[in-house]
């Protein structure tokens, strides 16, 4: 049962439940969120539909969520405000499951994928939203939490940085052709 209420829309139950499904058979113990969002709905699933410690780093606490996830999960939940260029070096390897939906242009994201592979321990998972979307879209925000159009590059990022890789859960059909990878 979520602890914290945020607003419904079309499709939440095709971009939620993919993940609910995915923690329900990988138990992670500590995950790292990059993109709170709005309102933090993949915030909201690692940390009502799992016992896993979760940080999440974005640049801004747009609506308030992270403040209201902190109260409703003291002890399990850490939000950093920053850019993940700044941020990320700074954390340590210590991540069982780390999901990666910041920045969707190409480059931001790749930096983000390089950043995030070194913090994840042996055998943990990287999850990417948004892998198949090739088109612009109002995915993200700006410095001051207003949407931008980005041309998404997050499918050329991932192709290039998981290589040497496998590709884990594809049973599950997360959305907009997000991918999990294990090391291999
Ligand atoms: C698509 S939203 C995340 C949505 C969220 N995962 C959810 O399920 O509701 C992307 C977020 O990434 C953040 N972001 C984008 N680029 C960033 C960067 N370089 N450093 C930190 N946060 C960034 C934005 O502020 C935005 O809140």
């Amino acid at each position: 049962m979520a602890k914290v209420e945020m607003p419904i829309y079309d499709g939440l139950n095709a971009y939620v439940g993919p993940m609910q499904q995915l923690m329900a058979v990988y138990q992670p113990k500590n995950i790292l969120e990059i993109g709170l969002g709005h309102y933090g709905y993949s915030t909201n699933v690692w940390l009502s539909d799992s016992q896993a410690k979760l940080t999440t780093v974005d640049k801004g606490d747009w609506k308030g969520f992270a403040v209201r996830f902190k109260d409703a999960y003291p002890d399990r939940f850490t939000f950093i405000k920053g850019l993940t260029d700044k941020v990320l070096p700074k954390l340590k390897r210590e991540y069982d499951f780390i999901y990666i939906d910041g920045d969707h242009a190409y480059e931001g994201c790749k930096a983000d994928i390089l950043n995030c592979q070194k913090l994840l321990l042996p055998g943990g998972i990287i999850l990417l939203d948004d892998c198949d979307v090739n088109f612009p879209s109002a995915v993200n925000v700006d410095d001051n939490g207003n949407p931008t159009i980005d041309m998404f590059g997050v499918g050329q990022a991932v192709d290039e940085c998981f290589g040497d890789w496998q590709r884990v859960f594809t049973e599950i059909n997360f959305a907009n052709g997000g991918r999990a990878y294990a090391k291999a």
